[in-house]
């Protein structure tokens, strides 16, 4: 049993107490890789932002848990070393089975999502309770969600939104005791978030809806890239071939993260400003091979999206 304590890790609890008293959100940014970690990071201390550190159970898969969990370490000191010791969440994003949120908490981790939003109300009850009973005897922080969001999720693709009802939030969160809880009111997962020629808007009246219902209980948004369009144009730009590819504009989860919303989840703004800069370099320069040529650069550029999402979006930064 590893205890995130011992590796200056921190849960969730104080962090959204803060945000959601001082109207801003904490951002919760994916990673899979070192030049992520260290763009995140780098951008976090020098926004001096809080930040969560989120790991997929694809992100596992793809670079195994135990090296993850050494650079959620490995981020605490490097940190420090950058001038500033942020407080670093590390997160299981959408676990989807008890097993697998005690394996992430036996090792580590200092917050779990238990995503049952696909089951049965009752199931999702149980099943967010057992891991919430669990995670709570090591001082683990729990997210669980109500509503299904549309768009792709580890491979599974749902269509149709189902918004989070309000009238059901009270009773999952005082039978589960979850700490925070993600909702569906608009937002999706992946690029392709809207239908060209729409009117993109997140619904925020069920926002206000489900806070009358649990006033300053720590809400929490997923699928909250915006899609910037300058990277999509510069991707296609230097071959890629994104089409439609529409997210959440930026002044709406800014209204958001003034509420009780107190964690944004971001990935795929940070996949495209990766991919943008990765094109960019290898077109511009086809006769370089060494990857430090080019994932240096998308490092620079995956920084700078992270400072803009904190400043400008979240309005988290300064407040670490
Ligand atoms: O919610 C999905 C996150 O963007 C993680 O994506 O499952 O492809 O790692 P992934
Ligand atoms: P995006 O695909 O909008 O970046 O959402 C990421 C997310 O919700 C991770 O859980
Ligand atoms: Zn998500």
């Amino acid at each position: 049993m590893i205890s995130y304590k011992d590796l200056g890790l921190v849960n969730t609890r104080e962090l959204f107490a803060k945000a959601v008293k001082g109207g801003y959100a904490i951002p919760a940014f994916n990673f899979n890789n070192m030049e992520q970690m260290q763009a995140i990071i780098q951008a976090c201390v020098e926004c001096k932002s809080p930040v969560i550190l989120q790991v997929s159970a694809g992100a596992r898969k793809y670079a195994n848990q135990t090296l993850l969990r050494y650079m959620a370490q490995g981020a605490v000191e490097y940190a420090k070393e950058l001038g500033y010791a942020i407080p670093i969440v590390l997160h299981l994003d959408h676990g989807n089975s008890f097993e697998l949120c005690k394996d992430c908490i036996d090792s580590g981790f200092s917050s779990v999502m238990i995503d049952g939003s696909h089951l049965p109300y009752e199931e999702n009850v149980a099943l967010t309770k057992k891991v919430v009973e669990y995670a709570h005897q090591h001082d683990v922080t729990v997210e669980g969600e109500l509503g299904v969001l549309a768009g792709v999720e580890d491979d599974v693709k749902a269509e149709e939104h189902t918004y989070t009802r309000p009238e059901e939030v009270v009773d999952f969160v005082s039978r589960t005791g979850v700490d925070s809880l993600a909702i569906s009111i608009g937002t999706s997962h992946g690029a392709y978030k809207f239908k060209p020629g729409t009117n993109p808007k997140i619904r925020l009246d069920i926002l206000a809806e489900i806070e009358k219902q649990i006033p300053g209980f720590p809400i929490v948004l997923h699928g909250s890239s915006s899609v910037p369009q300058d990277l999509v144009a510069q991707i296609n730009h230097f071959g890629g071939k994104l089409k439609d590819a529409i997210g959440i504009d930026e002044g709406q989860l800014r209204e958001a993260a003034k509420s009780a919303v107190c964690k944004i989840n971001i990935d795929s703004d940070g996949r495209l400003a990766m991919t943008a800069a990765v094109r960019k370099v290898l077109s511009e320069h086809p006769e370089e091979f060494d990857p430090r040529k080019y994932l240096g650069p998308a490092r620079d550029e995956l920084k700078k999206l992270y400072i803009h999402k904190c400043q400008v979006v979240l309005g988290s930064a300064g407040q670490a």
